[in-house]
């Protein structure tokens, strides 16, 4: 009676758990951040403010895409104003500034009255946007990668001949992007170009340190800029894109909801040693 008490408690504490997932050996156990948005995108977080900001496809009114932010401390979750289609996200963290891409040009966010005022340097389609001492963005369907920056903006140089859908800039200023034909990074220093991966990318973030990760609707890579490969993190159908709090714990939307990785102690069944058979 004892023993099979024991082995109850223990089956349980290991089984039934579908949601505990296994990246680089940690657990993560997932949390529904958001549900009922329509094919959240291009998701990025203001580490200062602890807010999530992302897209969602609208259907409604005239914008095919909506701009959304969520507090990732309180839950507070609204829609921002004032945007037209907007679609993408970046943030410049030393000067807490929110930039937003719409279908016509870039603005910024006023955290206090939730809406967002056109900046007018380049009055495109924004497709995505990332901050590295100035803002990178690409337009599209042009598919071309710019800088801006003091009021300035110019066509990526590297990437001038090259289509460019996702952008994101290394501590080491090499620049990692992705077309139709996969991702690659440009080494500045080497002035050549690598190929990363063939998988056709649908998110790409940072962490805090500044480690690059992206995102296809097959999983989670990591990109090791030092080796010049790509890190399969972690396997996940249907994902949108991604982002990476401050103490590391992913941040993916998929389909219709938005889902944290949460990092637990609890280990997963797939981490623990295989286990035989006891009969009592
Ligand atoms: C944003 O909201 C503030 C306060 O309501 C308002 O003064 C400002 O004009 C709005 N900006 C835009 C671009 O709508
Ligand atoms: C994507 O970028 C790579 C590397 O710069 C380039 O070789 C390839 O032609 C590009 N693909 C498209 C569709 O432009
Ligand atoms: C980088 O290489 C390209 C050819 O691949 C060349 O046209 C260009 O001038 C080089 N740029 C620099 C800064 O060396």
């Amino acid at each position: 009676m004892q023993l099979s008490t024991v082995a109850i408690l223990f089956a349980f504490a290991i089984g039934g758990d579908s949601k505990c997932i296994s990246i680089r050996r940690l657990s993560y156990e997932t949390e529904v951040l958001k549900s009922d948005v329509e094919s959240p995108y291009q998701l990025a977080i203001d580490y200062d403010t602890n807010t999530l900001f992302f897209s969602y496809t609208a259907r409604a009114g005239d914008d095919m895409f909506k701009s959304a932010y969520l507090s990732l401390k309180t839950r507070d979750y609204g829609l921002v104003t004032g945007i037209h289609g907007g679609f993408a996200n970046a943030v410049n963290s030393k000067s807490s500034i929110v930039y937003m891409g719409g279908e016509d040009g870039i603005y910024t966010f006023d955290y206090n009255a939730k809406n967002a005022t056109n900046l007018h340097i380049k009055e495109a389609n924004i497709w995505q946007m990332f901050y590295k001492d100035g803002l990178y963005f690409t337009t599209y369907p042009e598919e071309k990668a710019y800088f801006y920056k003091n009021d300035n903006v110019v066509e990526v140089p590297a990437l001038q001949n090259v289509k460019v859908m996702l952008i994101a800039v290394t501590n080491d200023k090499d620049l990692v992007y992705s077309n139709s034909s996969g991702v690659f990074l440009y080494s500045r220093e080497e002035n050549k170009t690598f190929s990363l991966s063939e998988v056709v990318a649908n998110g790409i973030t940072s962490d805090i340190g500044g480690n690059i990760y992206f995102s296809s609707p097959n999983g989670i890579y990591y990109v090791n800029e030092k080796t010049k490969t790509v890190e399969y993190l972690v396997s996940l159908d249907n994902i949108y894109g991604i982002a990476i709090e401050s103490n590391g714990n992913f941040i993916y939307a998929e389909e219709s909801r938005i889902i944290r990785l949460k990092a637990t102690k609890k280990a997963c069944e797939s981490n623990l040693p295989k286990l035989v058979q006891i009969n009592f």
